[in-house]
């Protein structure tokens, strides 16, 4: 029996993938970028055995197994790192072994926090560890083929998905952008919103989108084309003040083409846009843009931030939304900042201007979540270190 460990992370989209042009391959109709996050806060661990006594491919998710050879995304993914060890002469473990996966979040998958990218990504990474492959390019092109956002999971810092323009898919990879050294002082505050609203899935929402909204393809042919090269140089040059006014402008933009699908898919709430309203406001009251927020398909906001801002945005968020949990570690989850609460007086009179603060209501907000960006998947070894292609850390 052969069994690899490996952990992914999540990603975030600066420019967000909405759409696509071939549903079964899973092309977009435009390019994204996202940021990947530090997998010591969020991350997908998934172990992967092989044997030739198992009798059928088998998967756990958080513990509850799931259906699987009729799950046609989980098999294309198999079959498509299967195909590439064959192409690499990669006979590390006979390919008509069956498999057992258990995969596991250590961050709540109801949240709804881009869970299936770094799901799909951690499945993908752990059998072309199992086959003994190479991550490259062709590995983001079947990680794709699990959810489109899994490919940009594959690769830490910032990472661009290309389209691509061929029938087959293979020319819509990912590829890196600049490194997480490149930028290492940017931080992430996840501000995950009390919501019970059932919501129409990405994969629905956006195939709905594609076939009812006059704006989508405007986006697609005309203003993600020119934000991504913007956005690309405002990494290369870490100019944090172009890089916040392009991604806010871009969620925007997600969430008017969500709102112009026949039916709408409403994704922000009350709170979502009292939090819009409130990182405009703050950005106002310190004089630069000091924070930028970015929705998903949900209700949560991702907030950001240089670190050395961290706890100035904290306090003013604890003004605008205070929250009795606070300074809870349960309430201020991954990397702690002690005492952000106590510049409270400070903030509150450069924000005393803002009219969402004489409306602010009590615990809106479930719990925050700080992280920074990070690097790309990795292999655990059997005692849960790192592994670099395979060796311990400590012994390189
Ligand atoms: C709003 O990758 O979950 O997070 O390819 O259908 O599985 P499928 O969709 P998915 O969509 C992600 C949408 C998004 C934007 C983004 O991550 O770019």
């Amino acid at each position: 029996m052969h069994t690899v460990t490996c952990i992914a992370p999540v990603n975030i989209a600066l420019i967000k993938y909405w759409g696509k042009r071939n549903e079964e391959l899973i092309l977009p109709i435009n390019d994204s970028i996202s940021m990947t996050l530090n997998a010591n806060e969020m991350c997908a661990k998934t172990t992967i055995s092989s044997s030739e006594t198992f009798k059928a491919n088998r998967m756990w998710l958080n513990g509850e197994e799931v259906t699987f050879e009729e799950n046609a995304r989980l098999m294309r993914c198999l079959d498509g790192v299967r195909r590439l060890a064959v192409a690499n002469g990669a006979l590390k473990v006979p390919l008509n072994w069956k498999v057992h996966i258990a995969s596991r979040n250590n961050f709540p998958t109801a949240a709804g926090l881009a869970s299936s990218a770094a799901g799909y990504a951690c499945l993908v990474y752990t059998l072309a560890r199992l086959y003994g492959i190479p991550i490259n390019e062709e590995l983001t092109a079947v990680a794709r083929q699990g959810s489109g956002s899994a490919c940009r999971s594959l690769y830490g810092g910032f990472v661009r998905w290309h389209s691509g323009v061929l029938a087959d898919g293979s020319d819509s990879v990912a590829k890196q952008v600049a490194s997480p050294d490149h930028w290492p002082n940017m931080h992430i505050l996840i501000l995950v919103v009390n919501d019970a609203r059932k919501k129409t899935p990405s994969t629905k929402g956006m195939q709905r989108a594609v076939t009812t909204s006059a704006l989508i393809q405007h986006r697609a042919k005309v203003v993600v084309p020119r934000r991504t090269e913007e956005l690309t140089e405002a990494i290369q040059l870490r100019d944090f003040n172009t890089f916040a006014e392009i991604t806010m402008k871009d969620s925007n933009q997600f969430h008017a083409i969500a709102l112009d699908t026949y039916p709408p898919c409403v994704y922000m709430n009350d709170v979502s846009h009292s939090i819009v309203n409130f990182v405009h406001a703050y950005n106002e009251a310190v004089g630069s843009l000091q924070a930028a927020y970015t929705f998903d398909a949900g209700p949560n906001a991702c907030l950001y931030v240089l670190e050395e801002n961290v706890s100035q945005l904290l306090s003013a968020v604890q003004l605008a939304f205070p929250n009795d949990l606070v300074p809870s570690v349960e309430y201020l989850r991954g990397i702690q900042v002690p005492n952000f609460d106590s510049q409270n007086e400070k903030i509150l009179s450069k924000l005393s201007d803002a009219d969402f603060l004489e409306k602010r209501s009590k615990n809106v907000l479930k719990y925050i979540i700080h992280t920074k960006i990070g690097n790309g998947p990795c292999q655990l070894s059997d005692d849960n270190s790192l592994l670099v292609d395979g060796l311990p850390v400590s012994s390189l």
